[in-house]
């Protein structure tokens, strides 16, 4: 079992250090946040992630997981440092901010005092690896202590990440040095997983060519949608026959509202900027980004071709986090989707099973006129006297309401399931106004 430390306690960070933990490791997580260190002490996580909270306690308990603020403490003895701090947009071109990855990779040189491998998992530009191997040789002055540089990217999902880190699909491994990448390797043996060791420069473009293809896989059934809206075919049903073709493959291929969140358009953006940078003008990357703003739009063009004007309508919205089974508000389309009702002269009530506070916060930071906007305490209670409802988040519990029961407390009977979360005819039944995604059939 090897001594671990984890730089950063956010989603990647606290994900990995416990899991690595729960294998049997010594784990020590580092984050210069205090409050967010002292909050972890107590058993307080600062995100949602089903498991988490458990998997936390039981190796805090057990001795294998530590927190500290101080990297002197959290380097100690160990063998193996993964950088996991967050690289948000940096500018308007798209371009990742990189700021903490440097002063992660300053911190260690500072303190480092015996050879370690430096571990890169979080999303970096390609070429990144030499600029961490840069940052701690300047850093460590003349100070003679050895140390190798890996890019692990990691390939988690908000909502069911303890399961994605038990049974990756795949471990990539990039690094000029493969005695390195085989101590690294050696870390996710008992995970049975495939390695794909390679240099660093591809590892990190493997990362980013993995989250836009995805990306592209929504923005193309989101396109397919709206061709099969005109056309009269239902997207949904387009979507399992073309899934049982294995080289298309029936994952990611929900048409919806786009796709959110910290990684997808961080991503897409940072990559198209890589590519501009070098000179060359991704068409395809673009195409996705420009699809995806837009199928946000489409709600307010649905609302607005039912009841004519949103001015004095009451919207109901069901669900406020970017997708379920998490209460993470980034680049949710619930927020453009808010502003834009409001802005157009609607008030909103809302609810979301697990998102409603960090729902509140991120619209009053997005600038949404929160006089408009009413958080409930279920469904039923959005519903009331609403003009229309758009399921925004695809959270299970809205996929068995009582429609009938709503239906009658709505005073306009309008839905639009901007998920596809339901069969249409049924709804129809229930004497709904119903809109779908791409669902012309
Ligand atoms: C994504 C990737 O799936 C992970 O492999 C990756 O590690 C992670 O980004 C990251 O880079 O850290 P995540 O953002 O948690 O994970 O969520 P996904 O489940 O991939 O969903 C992303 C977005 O796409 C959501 O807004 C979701 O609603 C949307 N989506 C997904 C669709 O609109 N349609 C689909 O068919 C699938």
């Amino acid at each position: 079992m090897s001594v671990i430390c984890v730089i950063g306690t956010g989603y990647v960070g606290l994900v990995t250090g416990t899991c690595l933990a729960d294998m049997g490791n010594t784990v020590t997580c580092i984050d210069i946040v205090q409050e967010k260190i002292d909050r972890l002490k107590q058993g307080i996580l600062p995100i949602y992630e089903p498991g988490l909270e458990e998997m936390v306690e039981r190796n805090v308990h057990a001795g294998r997981l530590n927190f500290t603020t101080s990297y002197s403490e959290a380097l100690k003895d160990c063998e193996f440092i993964f950088i996991a701090v967050n690289t948000p947009t940096g500018d308007k071109q798209g371009g990742a901010d990189m700021r903490f990855v440097e002063s992660a990779a300053r911190s260690i040189a500072q303190e480092l005092d015996h050879y370690a491998i430096v571990i890169n998992k979080s999303t970096v530009p390609v070429g990144s690896g030499d600029l961490v191997t840069r940052v701690i040789r300047e850093n460590l002055a003349n100070r003679k202590v050895s140390f190798s540089v890996v890019s692990n990217p990691e390939f988690l999902r908000e909502g069911s990440a303890l399961l994605d880190f038990q049974n990756p699909d795949r471990i990539v491994l990039g690094s000029s040095e493969p005695e390195a990448a085989h101590k690294v390797a050696r870390l996710y043996l008992s995970l049975r997983a495939p390695i794909v060791a390679t240099d660093l420069y591809t590892a990190e473009m493997i990362k980013y060519a993995s989250n836009a293809f995805l990306a592209t896989k929504i923005s193309f059934i989101n396109e397919i949608a709206q061709i099969c809206e005109r056309l009269g075919a239902d997207v949904k049903e387009v979507a399992v026959g073309m899934g049982y073709d294995k080289r298309i493959g029936r994952a990611f291929l929900d048409a919806g509202l786009g796709y959110g969140g910290s990684c997808f358009p961080k991503d897409v953006r940072a990559l198209a900027h890589m590519a501009d940078e070098a000179g060359l003008h991704p068409q395809l990357l673009h195409a996705v980004m420009d699809i995806n703003h837009d199928q946000r739009r489409l709600v307010i063009t649905k609302l607005t071709s039912i009841l004519e004007t949103l001015q004095g309508k009451t919207i109901g919205v069901l669900g406020l986090a970017f997708k379920p089974n998490t209460d993470d508000m980034r680049e949710a389309p619930a927020i453009d989707i808010i502003r834009w009702a409001t802005q157009q002269g609607a008030t909103v009530r809302s609810y979301d099973p697990i998102a409603r506070e960090t729902g509140r916060v991120a619209l009053e930071r997005e600038g949404v006129d929160m006089t408009k906007v009413t958080f409930c305490d279920d469904a039923y209670a959005v519903a009331e006297q609403a003009d229309a409802l758009v399921v925004v988040t695809e959270w299970n519990e809205f996929k068995s309401l009582n429609m009938k029961r709503i239906r009658e407390v709505m005073r306009e009977p309008v839905l639009i399931d901007g998920r596809n979360l339901y069969e249409q005819s049924e709804i129809r039944r229930h004497g709904f106004v119903y809109r779908g995604i791409g669902r012309g059939a």
